[in-house]
């Protein structure tokens, strides 16, 4: 893995594992905004470049974000951090001493990231958007590899399109 790097993957997902629509997430969910708010503040934030693209490119307060691209130009002209790849990303966060850093997206980066996740943060939205067009991949052996550490339920109301449900996973030492 990366030395002492804890890496977390945090999404939020419909029933069929969709995370995206036309390069945007097709939901409004306050509730889990502020839930990945509270989570993430303070640390590093690895993420693709269409991720990003989808945020106006703009960064969010209190965290650093660290863009996964292949154009060596992006950073500069967009002033964020960049690097050439997902495991660099991860080498960028060792180097830099942390011990943990957030995973955040999309379906590219969470494919990469996968297999060195310690834990998985999961909004398990209830519902099936039709049309998604991104997906969360699927969690590669099941039960056997991942325990539910914790789970908070949550109703839909003015300020939050669906009921949804956080989970969150443990990677099972083998
Ligand atoms: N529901 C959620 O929790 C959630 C979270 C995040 C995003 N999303 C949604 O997911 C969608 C975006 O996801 P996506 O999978 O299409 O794109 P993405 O993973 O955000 O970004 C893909 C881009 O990242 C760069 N990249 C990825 N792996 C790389 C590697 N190994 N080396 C170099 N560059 C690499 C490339 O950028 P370059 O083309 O610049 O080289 C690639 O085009 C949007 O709809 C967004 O709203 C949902």
């Amino acid at each position: 893995m990366f030395g002492s790097l804890r890496l977390v993957a945090i999404a939020a997902l419909d029933q069929n594992y969709g995370i995206g629509r036309n390069g945007a997430l097709p939901w409004h969910l306050a509730a889990d905004f502020l839930h990945f708010k509270t989570a993430t503040m303070g640390h590093t934030m690895i993420m693709g470049r269409k991720t990003f693209d989808s945020m106006m490119r703009r960064q969010l307060p209190g965290r650093r974000t660290l863009v996964v691209t292949g154009n060596p130009d992006y950073g500069s002209r967009y002033g964020v951090d960049t690097a050439p790849g997902f495991e660099d990303a991860c080498r960028l966060c060792v180097k830099d001493g942390l011990t943990e850093a957030f995973v955040v997206g999309g379906a590219t980066i969470f494919r990469q990231a996968l297999p060195y996740c310690d834990s998985l943060v999961l909004t398990m939205v209830k519902t099936v958007i039709p049309g998604m067009d991104t997906f969360f991949p699927r969690l590669e052996g099941g039960s056997r590899k991942w325990s539910v550490n914790s789970v908070s339920s949550h109703i839909a109301d003015s300020k939050n399109d669906y009921p949804f449900e956080i989970i969150e996973y443990r990677r099972i030492a083998e």
